[in-house]
């Protein structure tokens, strides 16, 4: 029951509260042993990746809504019908402790209705999620704004795209080792470098882990530092820097990197990461808006804080908790620290732009002052050239790679100082 109890208070807390899924996670599972977390997860990431559809079979059972004393029984309703149409949990299982979990959480009165909807949807389970197989399980605005900026098409492949678990994806510190490594955990390497597999247990029990030989990193969030080139020797910034994927691909391509972030606790992680690795970078703690350096670098990455849409796969509460004010304001500090970041390079410096985002908005397509685009030429990314735009921005879609397990969603504009 007290798994059960902690995947109710964290959807609640994520989608009546707005708490990021990983803060509630954390503070409602610290009692629990690493399976019953992993449980506990699974439980809350599908319930959030098939809200609409779940939302669409709690209304269709309901005759009349519940009360708004006891609004918070439609996390039990939810979470109960995720266990019994998409997680095969054993139909006594799911009903008794979902009809307990009512009971334990303050709705004896909605027990009765809870045990009557989910034995109802478990003698008709087929047909409910055929019926609710169309239903959208994203909010309309972000569907629509995918729509507009990728094509609906597109936007609905996305969205199929976002109800699978992504795959592990690994970078190598020496990129030489990568069949060796292919070998010893069972990946397939990605054009690029990237090893990709399913491993069962947890990331820090896996070969190659506890001596740094890779960290994790989506096949596409490794893509932006390649667009620096040949960073061996040169001075790089790495803006936005932690927990420092981007850090350890470019320390590891021989750059002198200087990692900046204004985040202390994430800061911390980045410096393991480097520990662990045994790959080296300056780094400091300060605000990317206003920090100077005291000497201007050969290159810049700017991974700048977004809304996180391209993310969607592992972080899905984050489809229910950001807003298009949020994309306004996130676009109106991106353009601020993309203008200082242009301040930081010396002539003929190179500056990539990132966000790990699939809203328009949070595209800065267009070079700050004194720079001018430098679109990025095919033959730069082998194996890539589905993911460059006509206008040599790269845009990576969670719906690309399909039959490999998809992406996240980055885009990246590289610009280049006169
Ligand atoms: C998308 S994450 C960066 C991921 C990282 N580049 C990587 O590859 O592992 C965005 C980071 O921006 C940092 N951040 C947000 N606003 C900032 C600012 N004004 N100055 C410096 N860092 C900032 C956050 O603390 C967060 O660590």
């Amino acid at each position: 029951m007290t798994m059960r109890i902690a995947a109710f208070d964290i959807r609640r807390a994520v989608l009546d509260r707005k708490q990021p899924l990983d803060e509630a996670f954390a503070r409602f599972t610290r009692e629990l042993s690493p399976r019953d977390r992993a449980f506990v997860r699974a439980l809350v990431a599908l319930s959030l990746r098939r809200k609409g559809q779940l939302d669409a079979t709690i209304d269709a059972c309901l005759t009349h809504p519940l009360p708004a004393s006891a609004a918070a029984a439609r996390h039990v309703l939810a979470l109960g019908l995720t266990q019994v149409l998409f997680m095969g949990t054993a139909d006594h299982a799911a009903v008794s402790s979902s009809v307990d979990l009512a009971r334990a959480r303050g709705f004896e009165r909605q027990s009765g209705l809870v045990n009557a909807v989910l034995r109802r949807v478990l003698r008709e389970a087929e047909a409910f999620r055929q019926r609710t197989a169309t239903a959208r399980n994203l909010p309309d605005w972000l569907f629509a704004d995918w729509s507009a900026a990728h094509g609906a098409d597109t936007a609905a492949a996305i969205a199929d795209a976002l109800l699978d678990e992504p795959p592990l994806d690994l970078s190598l510190r020496n990129p030489a080792e990568a069949p060796l490594w292919a070998e010893r955990l069972d990946a397939t390497l990605l054009p690029g470098g990237t090893l990709r597999c399913r491993p069962a247990g947890a990331v820090e029990d896996l070969p190659g882990f506890a001596e740094g030989a890779w960290w994790v990193q989506d096949a596409a969030a490794a893509l932006p530092a390649r667009l620096l080139g040949d960073v061996a020797g040169k001075r790089v910034a790495d803006l936005c820097a932690a927990p420092g994927g981007k850090t350890l691909q470019l320390a590891a391509a021989g750059a002198r990197v200087t990692a900046l972030d204004r985040s202390a606790p994430r800061l911390s992680r980045l410096r393991d990461n480097l520990a662990r690795t045994g790959l080296t970078a300056e780094i400091v703690a300060a605000d990317a808006a206003v920090w100077t350096p005291e000497a201007p670098f050969d290159a810049v990455l700017l991974d700048a804080p977004c809304s996180a849409t391209g993310t969607l796969r592992r972080h899905p509460d984050a489809a229910w908790i950001k807003t298009p004010a949020d994309v306004a304001a996130l676009h109106a500090a991106q353009r601020t620290i993309l203008e200082s970041a242009a301040r930081l390079l010396a002539p003929g410096g190179v500056l990539v732009y990132c966000v790990c985002s699939l809203q328009a908005a949070e595209e800065a397509a267009a070079p700050p002052p004194g720079f001018a685009a430098d679109p990025v030429r095919p033959d730069e990314l082998p194996g890539w050239e589905f993911a460059l735009r006509a206008d040599g921005c790269l845009r990576t879609l969670p719906c690309h790679l399909p039959e490999q397990g998809g992406l996240d969603g980055f885009f990246a504009a590289r610009f280049r100082r006169g």
